[in-house]
């Protein structure tokens, strides 16, 4: 398809690796960035991939991020710690977090660690998984720039799409894993659908009029809607307690976007994890998980409807078929990342990323 440009995913994690790292982000933790990015696109999410590589490096242009993250502890009291990440690197305050919160779960059974001054992260199961992939569950939330009004409010965003995640070992799966925005859709599916030139569903969006639009440059200008009514205000409104109030970090309108270059983030998060083994053991987990999915699994289909998936399994199919056959990204995502080659002389770098059909 001429829209959408096929790449070999290694090769791309090199390329935006090589892109944070001109821009002065260690090597360990540019290719932590990339990782993240990369990872989204394999995983259907192209609303969080790469298409977000020139507004992150956009903010460390324009000094509203900091290239080198310094993480301070606030707090440290066993179970519970708050760090201030200094307006760093998003992705790297919250891998190093979400290892502190495991190891907190293995020492104690639990732990809690809130995160203030942090920058957006991309997708929140990146770093639950970490949990699950260590025997334990994990809790997530993370507040994020303006999106939505509150339930019967009009015209004034304050509410963010405040993504939250749980994650728990799958047993002989891989682990389930629940990640989603409170807006009907992710707010990038919107910017997603303006780079692809394409209208947005009727029902994800207001106009800064108060009228349902379909075009994602006034959805983007106006008001996006919560998912399930009352019901995802409220929980994006619960988000923001345990991740903009509680962790110390900023809240509602004071927070700001990855898309607004020049200004500091305040983004906050909030992370509890579980060891298994603080409940039960792990095998005796293992195997009520797999009972679990198998239950799932077997019910009778919907019409139409070909396989029942548990929660975050898609995600691994996608990652399996794009590894395979090659990553599509939308020919405007590869458009910037050129520009960006052509902007730090990386062209011969670029140049190894296309699908060769040779596999990694
Ligand atoms: N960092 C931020 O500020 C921020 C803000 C918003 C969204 N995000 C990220 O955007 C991503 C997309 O969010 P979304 O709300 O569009 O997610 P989504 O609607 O695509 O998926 C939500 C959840 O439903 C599950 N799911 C989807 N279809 C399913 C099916 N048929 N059967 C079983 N389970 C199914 C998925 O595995 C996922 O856990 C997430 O990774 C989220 O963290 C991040």
């Amino acid at each position: 398809m001429s829209d959408q440009v096929r790449v070999d995913a290694s090769r791309l994690k090199q390329y935006v690796a090589a892109l944070y790292a001109h821009h002065q982000v260690p090597a360990e933790e540019a290719a932590l960035v990339a990782d993240t990015l990369v990872q989204a696109d394999l995983w259907g999410h192209q609303s969080h991939g790469v298409l977000r590589t020139a507004w992150y490096l956009e903010r460390l242009r324009q000094g509203s991020m900091n290239p080198i993250t310094k993480i301070e502890t606030v707090r440290d009291r066993g179970a519970v710690a708050v760090l201030d990440g200094g307006d760093g690197v998003g992705q790297v305050i919250t891998r190093d977090a979400m290892r502190r919160a495991i190891a907190m779960a293995k020492q104690h059974g639990t732990g809690s660690v809130a995160i203030r001054n942090s920058n957006h992260f991309g997708t929140c199961m990146y770093y639950t998984r970490m949990a699950a992939e260590a025997g334990c569950l994990a809790f997530m939330t993370s507040n994020g720039g303006p999106a939505m009004a509150p339930w019967g409010g009009a015209r004034k965003k304050i509410i963010g799409t405040n993504p939250w995640s749980l994650a728990a070992p799958g047993g002989s799966h891989t682990p389930v894993i629940l990640d989603m925005a409170n807006t009907g859709v992710a707010r990038g599916k919107i910017y997603l659908a303006r780079q692809r030139g394409e209208q947005i569903p009727l029902g994800w969006a207001m106009d800064n009029e108060g009228a349902m639009t379909t075009d994602p440059q006034k959805a983007i200008d106006g008001l996006i809607l919560p998912m399930a009514h009352h019901k995802g205000y409220a929980i994006a409104a619960m988000v923001d307690v345990f991740s903009g109030v509680l962790s110390g970090s900023k809240f509602l309108s004071a927070v700001n976007g990855p898309y607004h270059y020049d200004k500091r983030s305040g983004a906050g998060h909030f992370i509890t994890v579980y060891d298994v083994e603080a409940f039960m053991p792990a095998a005796e987990f293992s195997s009520r998980m797999d009972a679990f999915i198998t239950e799932i699994k077997a019910q009778p289909l919907a019409q139409g409807v070909e396989e029942i998936f548990y929660p975050g399994e898609m995600e691994v199919r996608a990652e399996a078929r794009q590894n395979h056959d090659g990553l599509l990204l939308p020919q405007a995502s590869w458009d910037d990342l050129a520009r960006l080659a052509q902007e730090t002389g990386l062209q011969d770098l670029l140049a190894t990323v296309p699908w060769g059909g040779a596999g990694a």
